[in-house]
């Protein structure tokens, strides 16, 4: 049976079933593989895309419970090739070591930066305690999230 949905702004009809991981249609089946498969237990964060604006594990959500939802990847904070500023201020700050974790911390944070432009760096730890970032990059990360916020 096959499933209809918005990822990015355009419709993607997927052939898998509808229990199947939108992680798996993701990255198997549409190429979109910046969301990272790691856990597969909804414990690390770094499969997390946004649904409807709010930060979602896709491990663990079933594309059939995704039908007329907006689906958005890491893959869509870019604009015309430009990196967002969260992006760019990462960047700065040389926060990547690894990678895998981060395309998750990416859309954990512009969720929470959206509806908390002025957090501070407890709050943007507190943000992130369900993303495990096994190089333990964490304080760059937070400092460069802090310095976002002090500059909206
Ligand atoms: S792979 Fe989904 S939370 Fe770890
Ligand atoms: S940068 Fe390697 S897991 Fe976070």
């Amino acid at each position: 049976m096959a499933t209809t949905l918005t990822v990015n702004g355009e419709r993607r009809v997927s052939a898998r079933g509808p229990m199947t991981a939108l992680i798996d249609v993701l990255r198997d089946e549409f190429f979109l593989t910046g969301a990272k498969s790691v856990c597969r237990e909804g414990a690390c964060g770094a499969c997390t895309v946004h649904v409807d604006g709010q930060p979602v594990v896709s491990c663990l959500a079933p594309i059939g419970t995704l039908e007329g939802r907006e689906i958005r990847t890491v893959e869509s904070l870019a604009e015309a090739s430009e990196p967002s500023a969260l992006q760019q201020i990462m960047e700065e700050h040389d926060v990547v070591q690894c990678g895998m974790c981060f395309p998750g911390i990416l859309m954990v944070l512009t969720g929470f930066l959206r509806e908390c432009p002025h957090a501070g760096r407890d709050e943007i730890k507190a943000a992130l305690v369900g993303n495990i970032c096994r190089c333990t990059g964490y304080e760059r990360l937070v400092d460069a999230a802090a310095a976002l916020a002090r500059r909206n």
